[in-house]
């Protein structure tokens, strides 16, 4: 949909986003919409938000008849609130370390019992956002965490490669108007990855399978991008005719390094204007605020990926930010001319 307005100067960063036509995001935790100071920096800033554990299958669905619906249904309410768009991550992850996968579900070695099992969690809780969730990661990181090949996962093991179709195929029954997407990490960072992301979306595509979307994570465990990586990835991608998009973006700062937040802006400016000029329509960030970032207990402390500080104070990154909406914004004509 084409843009009406130009956005004024005194913009926020939602705004701009508005302006430009495009969806930006965060991950959000229900825990934290109790806290004023995190949900105002938010509605000011995002016009989308991703529940970053409350969908996993272990919180949500925590044994074959106890469902945990109570913190999506608050993030969504909330979603609704404040006009936000709510992206449903992720219906299936073979990870089991972060609850994405419950050991009941592991059990299950009979391949029909696991397809119903799967059936029934895709349906229930798609049905139960219907029109309230509008895009989903059906399956989260079907390939291997490092390595090209795809992921040899618990659902692969029983059911065979067909799974990844089969899971769309239940998503697209559950809610035919929302977009099925696969959701993927690394693949930014390691060439073979990207190569394996690509064949993998086309083979899904090639089997009909219901794959109206492509997640790039884009977690830039390295502090930087090269130039040029993330355009090709997502040229590549919606060459397919898919919409791509970079769903858990943050960019944690190397210490020592020079200028460290200097060097973080302009990996955000990277891969904003790469990824918009390619064709995205959306970037989700993993969080907002150094408060609070999975990167701390990933990465370990003080590696500050994310472009508010741990007191919600704005950081160069978020300028950044800024700088390439505006851009957009203004050459919301998309002639690339900035007008
Ligand atoms: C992370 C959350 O941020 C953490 O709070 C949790 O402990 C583990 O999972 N890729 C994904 C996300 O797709 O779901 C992960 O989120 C980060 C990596």
């Amino acid at each position: 949909v084409a843009p009406s307005t130009t956005a004024p100067k005194s913009a926020s960063v939602r705004e701009l986003a508005d302006a430009a036509g495009v969806i930006l995001g965060t991950a959000m935790s229900a825990e934290l919409l109790d806290d004023p100071q995190h949900t105002d920096t938010l509605i000011e800033t995002f016009t989308s938000i991703t529940p970053e554990n409350d969908l996993k299958w272990e919180f949500i669905h925590p044994e074959p008849d106890a469902w945990n619906f109570g913190p999506v249904d608050r993030l969504v309410d909330f979603a609704e609130e404040h006009d936000l768009a709510v992206k449903g991550h992720a219906l299936l992850w073979h990870q089991t370390a972060v609850h994405a996968t419950p050991d009941w579900v592991l059990a299950i070695d009979d391949p029909d019992e696991l397809r119903t099992a799967m059936r029934e969690h895709i349906t229930t809780v798609m049905e139960r956002y219907d029109g309230r969730i509008d895009r989903w990661d059906v399956v989260n990181e079907p390939l291997q965490t490092v390595g090209a090949e795809v992921e040899d996962t618990h659902f692969r093991k029983v059911l065979g490669d067909g799974y990844l179709a089969e899971a769309l195929g239940m998503a697209r029954q559950a809610d035919v108007d929302a977009e099925l997407c696969i959701n993927e990490t690394t693949a930014e960072l390691i060439p073979a990855k990207a190569d394996a992301l690509v064949r993998l979306a086309e083979g899904l595509v090639a089997d009909g399978a219901p794959l109206d979307c492509v997640g790039i994570q884009a977690h830039l465990f390295g502090g930087t991008v090269e130039e040029g990586v993330i355009a090709g990835l997502v040229e590549r991608l919606a060459a397919l005719d898919v919409d791509v998009a970079i769903t858990e973006l943050d960019v944690p700062v190397l210490p020592d390094a020079p200028d460290p937040l200097e060097v973080q802006a302009d990996t955000y400016r990277t891969a904003f204007a790469e990824c918009f000029a390619a064709g995205c329509r959306e970037i989700t960030l993993w969080g907002f605020t150094d408060r609070h970032t999975w990167i701390d207990g990933y990465l370990g402390p003080g590696r500050a990926p994310l472009p508010f500080d741990e007191d919600y104070r704005p950081k160069p990154a978020l300028e950044a930010i800024r700088e390439e909406l505006a851009w957009l914004a203004d050459d919301a004509d998309g002639d690339g001319t900035g007008g």
